[in-house]
């Protein structure tokens, strides 16, 4: 039976905990995807397999993703999911041995590595194992000293282009995330804990009632792009309780 090891390496190499660094260590190669010449993300990758067993990477060019019609959001990203199980496919048709693939933050939230494993596995011979990774929302919860809710309350994890929903729907305390701006129209009222490229030498935080801090996540954001050359942002956002 073939192995493929699905590894949490949480924001970089400072977060590969024991049981990741093992993982790492016991397969043939890591498989990852690479967007472009200068893929920030994949840099880090070939960091922590140098760091952690110098375990060989193999990268292939991330199949491009149909953008141009928001409103069949859900069908692009099918099309882009079959078509980067293929390019895997055939990468791993070509090389035996055991893989790894590197999950950013942890793999169970916003991340579709897990999908693609379940559709390579499907072609039969393959085990497969997962390792948990520190994901951005407990970073941030970490920076910024908090708990993500309030004592036996829940918390609502949502993307950026669901927030209004969300909100709408009477979510009064969540965590946002895959934001492509910062827009918290309506929202002036409440609190909000900010990161931006947690872990990163460009990371930023920011607290505060959003009417006071919004110009500030703002500046925050671009400052994060213009240090590190790529922004990725995580918000817990709540309603202050009268
Ligand atoms: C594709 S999802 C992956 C999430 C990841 N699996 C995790 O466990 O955090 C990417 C989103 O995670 C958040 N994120 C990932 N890395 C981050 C970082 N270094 N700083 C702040 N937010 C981050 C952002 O909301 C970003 O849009």
């Amino acid at each position: 039976m073939r192995r493929l090891v699905v590894i949490g390496i949480g924001m970089g190499p400072q977060h590969v905990t024991p049981e990741a660094a093992a993982a790492l260590s016991s397969v043939d190669y890591v498989l990852s995807f690479v967007k472009g010449a200068d893929d920030p993300l994949v840099a880090v990758r070939a960091q922590v397999c140098r760091r952690f067993g110098d375990v060989p990477l193999v990268v292939v060019p991330d199949p491009p993703r149909d953008r141009a019609d928001p409103a069949d959001y859900p069908a692009a990203v099918r099309d882009w999911h079959a078509a980067r199980v293929a390019a895997y496919r055939q990468v791993l048709t070509e090389r035996p041995g055991d893989v790894a693939l590197l999950a950013w933050g942890d793999p169970s939230l916003y991340d579709s590595t897990l999908r693609l494993v379940d559709a390579l596995a499907a072609d039969g011979d393959v085990t497969v194992e997962v390792v948990a990774g520190i994901s951005a929302p407990q970073l941030l919860a970490a920076r910024h000293r908090v708990v993500l809710h309030e004592v036996g309350q829940p918390v609502h994890v949502t993307t950026g282009r669901r927030l209004r929903e969300a909100v709408d729907a009477g979510q009064d305390n969540l965590v946002v995330m895959l934001n492509s701006t910062v827009r918290l129209d309506g929202l002036a009222d409440w609190q909000v804990w900010y990161g931006a490229n947690l872990g990163a030498p460009g990371e930023q935080l920011v607290a505060g009632r959003v009417s006071d801090v919004q110009a500030q996540l703002v500046a925050a954001r671009e400052r994060a792009r213009a240090a590190d050359g790529w922004v990725m942002d995580v918000l817990l956002l709540r309603r202050e309780r009268p």
